[in-house]
């Protein structure tokens, strides 16, 4: 059994930042990782490990295509439900292409599968039937034309965002870097899959702090405070995977780091010379300390194996 819808709406924004009290599957009290909450049973340890690979088609250091990334494993551009739990599209299109492992009550009728008009999403645009359907791969377009001139991939976009997942309305800049990063997303040949590793997390954090920076220069505080939102949730998923006794000191420093990210009150989102600072920061002290020790945390594949078989449901 997947994570009950009921215990979804037990968490709240902050929660990536805390371990998280499963009352699931994995029996009541046991520590989880909120990047299992919506994996399927005995796909753990491969959803924890491995990731779809994907070549980019955009020419590198493209702008676009890196705000749309950010944005596309932003929880917060989801709304509702989808927000709170910390979902992002990346949850279901993992590294922009599919995640086989996704399984939620209620939204999934199998690993791999959901149904995006669920009223988990949005009460609103709920069709009432129990509809899912595979998860597509965005390398390879299917329903949804990625013809720029046609406008209908951002046209989809944005009704997913506002209407499936109650999202706020985005910014006309935020839907087509969006569309821009969807556009992008390619296949690897023969190559399928990729390791999940702490560089991966680390580079999300790098971009949508970036992504906040163009955006900010850019007149558009909003969407920046959605990637700024971003880098934090993934800070958090760090922050869980460096679990244990002797990590004491990384989770302090991921969470100062993280605060120190957080907006001042009445802001929304840091200013711009203060992102810069912060980058600055991260990339000298706090990128190096975390990958002396990554090998002790759970993005070693024996040590995230060893975690799933002890904390295996009976
Ligand atoms: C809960 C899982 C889930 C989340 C979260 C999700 N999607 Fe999807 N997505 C799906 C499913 C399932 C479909 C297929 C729907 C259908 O066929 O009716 C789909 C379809 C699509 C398509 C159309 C593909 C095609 O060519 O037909 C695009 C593009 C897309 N999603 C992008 C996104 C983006 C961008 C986000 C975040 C804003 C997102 N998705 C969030 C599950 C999800």
């Amino acid at each position: 059994m997947a994570a009950g819808v009921w215990q979804i709406r037990l968490l709240t924004a902050s929660a990536a930042l805390a371990l998280i009290v499963a009352t699931s599957a994995w029996g009541a009290g046991a520590p989880a990782l909120s990047a299992l909450i919506w994996i399927a049973p005995g796909h753990e340890a491969a959803a924890l490990t491995r990731q779809p690979a994907m070549c980019s088609r955009a020419a590198a250091g493209d702008a676009q295509v890196m705000i749309g990334e950010a944005l596309f494993n932003a929880p917060m551009l989801l709304g509702g439900q989808a927000a709170r739990a910390d979902m992002s599209c990346a949850s279901c299109h993992s590294n922009g292409r599919r995640n086989p492992h996704f399984q939620l009550d209620g939204v999934s009728a199998g690993p791999g599968t959901a149904d995006v008009s669920s009223s988990f999403f949005s009460p609103a645009r709920a069709n009432g039937r129990f509809d899912p359907k595979p998860i597509p791969d965005l390398a390879f377009p299917v329903n949804v034309s990625r013809d720029p001139a046609s406008g209908a991939l951002e046209r989809f976009l944005r009704g997913l965002i506002v209407e499936e997942f109650s999202g706020r309305e985005p910014s006309p800049a935020a839907l087509s870097a969006l569309a821009a990063y969807v556009r992008a997303i390619g296949d690897c040949g023969a190559e399928q899959e990729q390791p999940r590793r702490l560089a991966d997390q680390i580079a999300l954090v790098r971009l949508s702090v970036m992504a906040a920076e163009h955006l900010a220069a850019a007149g558009d505080p909003e969407t920046a405070a959605i990637a700024v939102a971003g880098a934090r949730h993934q800070l958090g998923l760090i922050n869980e995977r460096y679990a244990g006794q002797g990590l004491a000191r990384e989770r302090d420093r991921l969470l100062a780091a993280s605060r120190a990210l957080q907006p001042a009150a009445g802001s929304r989102a840091p200013e711009l010379a203060e992102l810069r600072r912060w980058l600055t920061g991260f990339e000298r002290n706090l990128m190096p300390m975390l990958a002396r020790s990554e090998v002790r945390s759970l993005y070693d594949d024996a040590r995230a194996g060893l975690w799933v078989s002890r904390n295996r449901p009976e």
